[in-house]
C-alpha cells in the first residue's frame, strides 16, 4: 500500500499484523532465555520505543517490571546530531535487575552504545537489548540480542516512530520520503 500523507509519499512496509505476530515471538523467545521465573527489568527507551515496549511487555509472561529513560539524539532532524541527551531518567535503581533494554530502532548504533555503557555502571544483574528494528552498518560496535526486522537505508515511521514528532501513531510502519 502507498499513500501521501501531509505532502509526503509513504510505502507500508509492516502491516499491524506481522508486528504482532513478531512481537509476540520476540516475547516468548526473551521470556525462555530468562527463565520461567526470573523477573524482567523492561526499560522503555522514549520515546520511540513506547508502543513496542507497550506491546511487548504483554507478550512476555510472568514477572515483568517497566521502567523509562528518555533520550535524544536525533531531535526534529533525520540525521543523527552525534550527541546523545538524557531527557528522563530512571527513577528506580537497577541494580542487580535482569535488563531488558528496548530501541525501537538501532540506525548508527550510537544511541545504544551510549545506553549500554552508562547502564553497565549501574551494576544490573544483566543487560539485553531488543530492538524493533536494526539498520545494519558497519559503524555499530552494540548488536542487539534480540531484533524484530532488519532495515535497508529506509527512513521509516509509525508504531512510536516518528518524523519532526509526526506519525508515532500510526498503527503500522512505513517508509517516508524525507528529500
Ligand atoms: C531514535 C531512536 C533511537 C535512536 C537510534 O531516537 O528511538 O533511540 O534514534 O538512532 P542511532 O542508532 O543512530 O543512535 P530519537 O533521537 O529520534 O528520539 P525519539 O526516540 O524521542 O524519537
Amino acid at each position: 500500500m502507498s499513500h501521501p500523507s501531509d505532502g509526503k509519499r509513504m510505502t507500508v512496509l509492516f502491516s499491524e499484523e506481522r508486528i504482532r505476530e513478531r512481537v509476540a515471538e520476540l516475547g516468548r523467545q526473551i521470556r525462555a532465555d530468562l527463565g520461567s521465573d526470573e523477573e524482567i527489568t523492561l526499560l522503555c527507551i522514549l520515546k520511540g520505543s513506547f508502543i513496542f515496549a507497550a506491546d511487548l511487555a504483554r507478550a512476555i509472561s510472568g514477572p515483568v517490571a517497566v521502567e523509562f529513560l528518555g533520550v535524544q539524539s536525533y531531535g526534529d532532524a533525520t540525521q543523527s546530531s552525534g550527541h546523545v541527551q538524557i531527557t528522563h531518567d530512571l527513577t528506580n535503581p537497577i541494580e542487580g535487575k535482569h535488563v531488558l533494554l528496548v530501541e525501537d530502532i538501532i540506525d548508527t548504533g550510537l544511541t545504544i552504545a551510549y545506553l549500554v555503557q552508562s547502564l553497565l555502571a549501574r551494576s544490573p544483574a544483566s543487560l539485553r537489548v531488543c530492538a524493533l528494528f536494526e539498520k545494519p552498518t558497519e559503524e555499530q560496535k552494540v548488536r542487539a540480542d534480540y531484533v524484530g526486522f532488519q532495515l535497508g537505508d529506509e527512513f521509516v515511521v509509525g508504531y512510536g516512530l516518528d518524523w519532526a514528532q509526526r506519525f508515532r501513531n500510526l498503527p503500522y510502519v512505513a517508509a517516508i520520503e524525507t528529500d
